[in-house]
């Protein structure tokens, strides 16, 4: 094989010692992205410094504009330009491009540092949000290294956003007019909208004497001039502009004179606040400033924002103290301790709203998203993931179908995509089952929760938890599997949707299921999957009867998918509207889905039979590739008007047969459960982020350090380019994966179950786990089984089973496969 020298380039490398991933060369081939922020406040933020910020709600209380798709691509962000004598550089490389001496960008947890050298001066910027601030700290520490004294000017740059970052986009008959600032000593205030019903403002301070300022963006720029050379830092002049409308933007313009091997800090900050109605003025058109003066006041020296860093550091030691493992293998442990549970905290702030492929406008959060991303944040937070699960479920609806996103500013549904996607309510009791185990809070399942967030629905959780269950039994279709409504996990499997008009979306279009004989095998896997945790659950609780009464539809829906599930070698896919097979070997094309073989393989459908094994070694057969699992095979040529949108991808891209990351932890579960520890590590090395950031960081193109959705498969031009990085499911399955399956410690509700599945190449390892109010150091020697445990050691003492029983404390546990 002759090794592409282009896709063995490197852009950087994993530092584990700070948790950090190190950027070395500004043009990655893609921008490479963190997120700052916790709660409340959050920011995107590139390599070379581009995003933007928003309070709690990307489309709604967008607070710094942004420009999708641009050219260049990621133009614009927090940008600082330093003037030395002629030269103007950026320590982030962009916008300016001027060539640097030294680049380095680091993105660790929460934080990001940009650094740069030019003609012996060093600035070095670290962005990052305090833990409960409303507000993203950026502190530039200059310094001089070369002999001689130097005198610098630095302008700050950010632009606001209209707060709504839809209309901020297009309704320019109006923006033109609207914008508002007010500048006081070093900050300047945005104000666009507070005269009328908007309480909430935002702010742009630096903690020093400024010389000068902008704050419209045509005078700091230029009509004619771009982000890379506008026209005030070009003449290092700055205008003190004040915006009435148009474009406002905040520039602060500061003189320093740097000493030989002199270094100087400023703290700038962007803040936002909100005000009381009646406290929303201090004059008449006067914002009141107290809350800002006291944010401000809370982060105005060097050594205040080192101490707000030193705790987000402190509190990221605490959420990654609670699952770690070390088996050696550095590729592993750095994705299990460290990347992998920050993307899932990640995916569980955003659900698929804001991200470099996710504009903030499109989505709020999923219903069944936001139900995965859980699982793979229940232990790192569980009282945030308790009122998650409230939020959810409030947006059900009485029969137990769901909205399919809601807008987290609101906690309403969303109106423009509705329900009718079957499968969203079994989502409520896998985030749910995952929330107890790891908590043993069944206190949850009494909470009085809403329907569609009407006051005076409200029923018990359990209560949820059960219509959940009888929405899929109350849609049964003519093989008494569930039927598929607007769409399963595969959004774009539109089996009732029939759009013949390029002007209508698929996700949206009218749901035609009337009369649809269209059924979902995922939908039944995942229905025996959860429906077995429902009825332990039941028991847990002592409702015996709802117990057995979902054990026998989960009975019937084993034999229903033995019986007309089956093609023979793999589960089939689903049937169409008039009951035509999908994903068989009697298609032309798409004989066989991933999907259906991941949940009818974790539910265990026919094992006894062999179907599971049949199944999973097809998947391996005709799925598998060099890069992971595609979803289907052959991949659609052509359009099929019956199917939806899944046709409308070319071959070997997003749901035509990609390789959509989300999706291949189901089949690594079920070679788990099946007990081929083997093929299960060989899936999940092929999609996990250290493994291909060894191999491939030109062609995979998109961040190393985390899964993204969906990377080309084999029928595309490019397979292996991976895309839509960040936000997606692929984030907590791999996580519920390795964690529980293959290293094998799964909360229970008795304890930690503990059953591994490895390759037969596995060394000992320990992982330390804090479970509850107790923590737990287990040794695993695997003695090269893939799977089995033959004894259990606790505190000394052998133990029956493979559960360990939960009680406070400190604990070591020794297992022998
Ligand atoms: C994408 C899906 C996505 C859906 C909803 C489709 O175009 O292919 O992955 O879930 O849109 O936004
Ligand atoms: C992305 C969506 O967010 C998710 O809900 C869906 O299951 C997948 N695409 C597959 O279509």
């Amino acid at each position: 094989m002759t090794i592409n020298m282009e896709q063995q380039k490197r852009y950087g490398h994993f530092d584990d010692q700070h948790r950090e991933y190190v950027i070395t060369d500004p043009q990655t081939p893609w921008p490479w992205i963190n997120y700052l922020g916790n709660e409340d406040f959050f920011s995107l933020i590139s390599n070379t410094a581009g995003g933007y910020s928003f309070y709690k709600d990307a489309k709604f209380r967008r607070i710094t504009r942004y420009r999708y798709n641009n050219v260049p691509m990621d133009n614009g962000g927090r940008y600082f330009y330093l003037k030395d004598g002629d030269t103007v550089w950026n320590p982030g490389w962009k916008p300016c491009k001027t060539p640097l001496d030294f680049y380095e960008c680091r993105h660790g947890m929460g934080y990001t540092r940009i650094t740069g050298r030019k003609n012996q001066v060093e600035a070095s910027v670290l962005f990052f949000v305090p833990l409960k601030k409303w507000g993203e700290v950026q502190k530039v520490t200059l310094k001089n290294l070369s002999q001689e004294p130097k005198q610098l000017k630095l302008f700050s740059f950010e632009e606001w956003c209209l707060w709504n970052a839809a209309t901020d986009m297009e309704n320019f008959q109006r923006n033109f007019s609207t914008g508002e600032v007010e500048i006081e000593g070093s900050t300047i205030y945005h104000k666009t909208e507070y005269r009328e019903r908007r309480n909430h403002y935002a702010f742009y301070h630096v903690n020093t004497e400024i010389q000068g300022y902008d704050t419209d963006r045509e005078t700091f720029v230029g009509l004619y001039n771009e982000f890379a050379d506008p026209q005030a830092v070009i003449e290092g002049r700055p205008r003190n502009s004040h915006a009435h409308g148009w474009s406002p933007v905040a520039s602060h313009y500061i003189e320093v004179t740097l000493q030989p091997g002199e270094q100087k800090d400023f703290v700038f900050l962007l803040g936002y606040i909100e005000n009381a109605q009646d406290e929303k003025f201090e004059a008449p058109q006067v914002i009141n400033k107290k809350k800002a003066h006291a944010l401000i006041a809370s982060l105005d020296t060097t050594e205040k924002v080192d101490q707000a860093f030193a705790e987000l550091s402190a509190y990221w030691d605490d959420l990654l103290s609670i699952y770690k493992v070390k088996t050696g293998n550095d590729k592993l442990d750095r994705m299990v301790n460290i990347w992998n549970q920050y993307q899932c905290m990640v995916t569980f702030n955003f659900s698929r709203s804001a991200s470099f492929f996710e504009s903030g406008v499109g989505r709020g959060m999923g219903f069944r998203d936001s139900n995965q991303d859980l699982v793979g944040f229940v232990h790192q937070i569980p009282p945030r993931a308790r009122q998650r699960i409230i939020d959810i479920a409030s947006t059900q609806f009485p029969d137990g179908g769901c909205y399919h996103q809601y807008q987290p500013l609101t906690k309403r549904g969303n109106n423009d995509i509705g329900g009718g996607f079957n499968d969203d309510p079994c989502w409520l009791i896998f985030g749910t089952v995952a929330y107890i185990k790891e908590t043993g809070d069944f206190s949850i399942l009494d909470e009085m929760v809403p329907f569609d967030n009407q006051p005076g629905t409200e029923v018990t959780l359990f209560e949820h938890l059960k219509v959940s269950m009888d929405h899929v039994l109350n849609n049964l279709g003519p093989h008494k599997l569930p039927l598929i409504g607007r769409a399963d996990w595969n959004d774009c499997l539109n089996l009732n949707c029939f759009s013949m008009d390029p002007n209508e979306s698929f996700q949206t279009t009218e749901n035609k299921s009337e009369g649809s004989k269209a059924e979902s095998l995922m939908i039944a896997g995942l229905f025996v999957v959860t429906g077995k945790d429902y009825v332990a659950l039941c028991k847990q609780i002592g409702k015996d009867d709802e117990a057995r009464r979902m054990q026998q539809a989960v009975d019937a829906m084993t034999e229903a998918v033995k019986k007309d599930g089956w093609d023979g070698e793999w589960y089939l896919r689903a049937y169409d509207f008039f009951g035509g097979k999908i994903g068989s070997k009697e298609c032309d094309e798409a004989k066989i889905f991933i999907e259906s073989q991941g949940w009818c393989t974790m539910a265990e459908i026919g094992a006894e039979e062999g179907m599971v094994a049949k199944s999973l070694d097809a998947t391996k057969k005709y799925l598998e590739c060099e890069h992971g699992i595609v979803l289907n095979n052959p991949a659609f040529s052509k359009f099929v008007y019956e199917y939806g949108e899944i046709s409308s991808y070319p071959e070997g891209y997003k749901e035509n047969a990609g390789i959509f990351c989300h999706n291949n932890p189901w089949v690594i579960i079920g070679e788990c459960l099946a007990g081929r520890g083997n093929d299960a590590w060989s899936h999940y090395a092929k999609i996990l982020p250290s493994y291909v950031e060894e191999k491939y960081q030109t062609l995979h193109k998109v961040e190393p350090y985390v899964n993204c959705q969906m990377v080309a498969g084999k029928d595309a031009a490019r397979p292996g380019e991976g895309k839509n990085s960040w936000l997606t499911g692929t984030a907590a399955w791999m996580w519920y994966t390795v964690s529980e399956f293959i290293l094998g410690i799964k909360p229970d509700y008795e304890g930690l179950r503990i059953d591994p599945c490895l390759p037969e190449t596995a060394k000992d390892y320990t992982v330390s786990r804090k479970f509850r109010e107790a923590d737990y150091e287990i040794t695993v020697h695997p003695n090269g089984h893939q799977k089995g445990v033959r004894q259990i050691v606790l505190d000394g003492q052998p133990i029956e089973g493979s559960v360990v029983p939960y009680a406070p404390g400190k604990h070591t546990v020794d297992v022998t496969m």
